[in-house]
């Protein structure tokens, strides 16, 4: 594969700046809600906003420009972001010139909808239209709705570097696929991000060295199935790619979400028992542990084809940490399903779980041909004894890990304490430990002396880097 010449590649931070020393140039303020995916879009979008003469700021109150990128999942999702547009409504109140755009996952669930819901909203555009939002702003400028969402079999935003805003350069998204074909029952990805497709693999080598040169030390690939990754007809799937970007740097951590378990293959566990950079952390949604239910999310797997793939990963990779998403409530779910979904979890014993109450999404299979029919409290009960089990479960995996020492990455400054760090295990687990920023960026030896469910606390092991013990 092709080295790139970086030398003529101009970093996010001089892009930015070089925008926002146009006296005259509008201001963007991009507010981001839902999946890591929204994260990186949002990256692409303000590459192509500076592109087009825009500046960008982190202050609403200053913006010409407001893009709202939503979240479409659950109903709260979108029920959170109607209520943010009421509080950005009174910017527009107050600056009647502002725009108020609602990009990604809810403008196109909802297309003209939203603009006769919400009066406020000028421009609507979905994720594959990114390319014209500075033409959907003049439209609006020019005093009419603007809308977009016309979505794509090719879009991929391939060559656009996105400019990243993020404080500490230490760890970067680069999405490697859009949409998802999967058509799982609940779920309305593959209605608001369409079809399938797989980015060109040197571009996203080209954006990994980007990212290098700017010295962000780990990355994220990102996709709502890694694992359908095909470039050119099966030239390079999901475990090639995974070792062309593990051998760009094998300074540089390398992660990737989401693992889908029907697609996963044992070539992706050699790939990652290979590379010592492409850390020990699995997302593997199971859903639910129930066949039952596993055939009406239609999933595609069953309860033994997904513990299988666990034994794999536990065989092939024995520190490998395994994480979760989780659905309570789905159609039809009887206290059977639900028990086997707690017994499913205690199997696989999750060092971390996402977990959620069904949600009907308009427009999929379950809406169409199921009855939301478990009660409300019926699925609240269930959630919270599978939030409650999760949290054993943490408690549990986290104490393996006292008294052993860890690689650490550290992100940045404890929010808890001034004098202490955080950063992550390569099983992604958050650690918190006493030293001094100038740390941030680095990769640092740390002892497990204790932890919660949530967090794993240390101290470094070399003395020069302690202030004091941590108890
Ligand atoms: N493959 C995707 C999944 C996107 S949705 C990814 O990259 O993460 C993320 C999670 O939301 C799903 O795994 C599922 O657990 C949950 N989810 C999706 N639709 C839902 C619904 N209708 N109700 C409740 N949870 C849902
Ligand atoms: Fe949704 Fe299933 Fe795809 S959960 S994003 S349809 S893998």
């Amino acid at each position: 594969m092709k080295v790139f010449d970086i030398k003529n590649y101009i970093s996010s931070e001089q892009k930015i700046a070089k925008a926002n020393s146009k006296p005259d140039a509008k201001k963007l303020y991009i507010e981001t809600y839902g999946c890591q995916m929204n994260v990186a879009d949002s990256e692409t979008v303000n590459s192509i906003m500076i592109d087009n003469g825009y500046a960008l700021t982190s202050d609403y109150n200053e913006a010409d420009i407001i893009f709202i990128n939503t979240c479409s999942v659950r109903d709260n999702a979108e029920k959170k972001i109607r209520n943010r547009l009421k509080v950005l409504g009174f910017v527009k109140r107050s600056r009647p010139g502002v725009l108020i755009g609602i990009i990604g996952c809810m403008a196109e669930r909802l297309k003209e909808k939203l603009v006769e819901e919400e009066k406020l909203v000028d421009i609507v555009a979905g994720p594959d239209s990114y390319r014209t939002l500075h033409k959907l702003v003049a439209e609006a400028e020019g005093g009419q709705k603007a809308i977009n969402v016309l979505l794509s079999r090719e879009e991929t935003y391939a060559e656009i570097s996105p400019v990243r805003k993020s404080a500490n350069r230490v760890s970067a998204f680069v999405s490697i696929t859009r949409g998802c074909d999967n058509m799982c029952s609940f779920c309305v990805v593959p209605f608001t991000r369409g079809r399938e497709r797989s980015r060109e693999p040197e571009t996203i080598l080209r954006e990994v060295d980007e990212i290098l040169s700017e010295g962000y030390k780990e990355v994220t690939l990102l996709g709502q199935n890694v694992d359908k990754y095909n470039w050119n007809n099966g030239e390079v799937k999901f475990a090639k790619l995974l070792e062309l970007v593990a051998e760009r740097n094998t300074e540089m951590r390398v992660r990737f979400s989401t693992s889908y378990p029907q697609d996963f293959t044992d070539e992706v566990l050699h790939t990652m028992a290979k590379y010592e950079n492409i850390c020990n952390y699995i997302h593997l949604p199971v859903q639910a542990g129930s066949n039952n239910m596993l055939e009406k999310m239609k999933r595609g797997y069953t309860r033994e084809w997904y513990l299988n793939r666990i034994q794999a990963i536990k065989t092939i990779l024995p520190d490998c940490a395994i994480s979760t998403d989780l659905i309570a409530g789905f159609c039809s779910e009887t206290e059977e399903d639900h028990k086997e979904t707690l017994a499913l979890m205690e199997e696989v014993g999750y060092a971390n779980a996402y977990m959620f109450k069904y949600s009907v999404r308009e427009g999929t299979f379950a809406e169409k041909n199921f009855k939301d029919d478990v009660p409300e409290e019926t699925k609240s009960r269930r959630l919270t004894e599978i939030i409650n089990l999760q949290s054993k479960l943490s408690l549990e995996s986290n104490k393996k890990d006292v008294n052993k020492t860890f690689t650490v990455l550290v992100e940045g400054i404890s929010k808890k304490s001034s004098e202490r760090l955080y950063g992550r295990t390569s099983q992604n687990k958050v650690i918190v430990f006493s030293g001094k920023p100038d740390k941030i960026g680095t990769y640092i030896k740390v002892i497990v002396t204790s932890c919660t469910s949530a967090t794993l606390l240390g101290h470094v092991t070399r003395e020069d880097d302690l202030i004091h013990s941590i108890n």
